[in-house]
């Protein structure tokens, strides 16, 4: 026998040998995907992914209402990006949900505690302005969160890490439309002088 094969041999294995992966892949089959290398703690990443969850869903809330809103003032511009991002955080807590399925646990979609376990908020705002701006907070918000899921992840759920990397580069991106939106309004001196007031809303 080469003496390199030895060596080889004696190492570690990089890979479990495939009469064990298997038998464990038989033992629990109820589990799903989730297997036993899976080295993350369950119920934390449930827990953490269903504030996500909630964060989503406020987002989507808080972008539709300031849709509608903007539709109301005549801002189609700020009004369509509003309804761009409603949408994919739509899509955020889809993916999410279907994650928190496929590690065995259940999506919380409840209306009751939904702002408590969110990490953003629902603000309405006065003026559109206030409204990107609120968007802006929010974003910024659910990006700081989503980076620490990210790092606490880190190799133990790495799909779970890889789903909420995705969802956090789009946040990203979100973050940035409203800062753009807002520079182009600084050009305008006469809109950021006197913001639209939303009609009914005035005191
Ligand atoms: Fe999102
Ligand atoms: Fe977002």
């Amino acid at each position: 026998m080469p003496s390199q094969f030895k060596v080889q041999r004696t190492d570690k294995p990089f890979l479990t040998d495939i009469q064990t992966l298997r038998q464990r892949a038989r033992l629990h089959m109820q589990d799903g995907p989730v297997t036993d290398s899976y080295k993350a703690n369950r119920e934390t990443v449930l827990k953490i992914l269903n504030e996500a969850l909630a964060t989503e869903i406020v987002c989507v809330l808080r972008y539709k209402r300031h849709y509608f809103m903007a539709s109301g003032i005549h801002s189609q511009g700020v009004a369509n990006e509003f309804l761009q991002h409603a949408n994919e955080e739509q899509q955020h807590a889809d993916q999410i949900a279907a994650r928190i399925v496929q590690l065995g646990g259940q999506p919380n979609f409840s209306p009751e505690g939904l702002t408590g376990r969110s990490h953003s908020e629902y603000v309405e705002g006065e003026t559109l302005v206030d409204m990107i701006r609120e968007d802006l907070v929010a974003e910024r918000i659910a990006i700081d969160t989503y980076r620490e899921v990210v790092n606490f992840l880190g190799n133990d759920d790495p799909t779970t890490r890889r789903l909420m990397e995705e969802i956090l580069a789009v946040e990203e991106e979100h973050a940035d439309d409203l800062v753009n939106i807002l520079k182009e309004m600084n050009l305008r001196p006469d809109k950021e002088r006197k913001p639209e007031k939303i009609p009914g809303r005035q005191k």
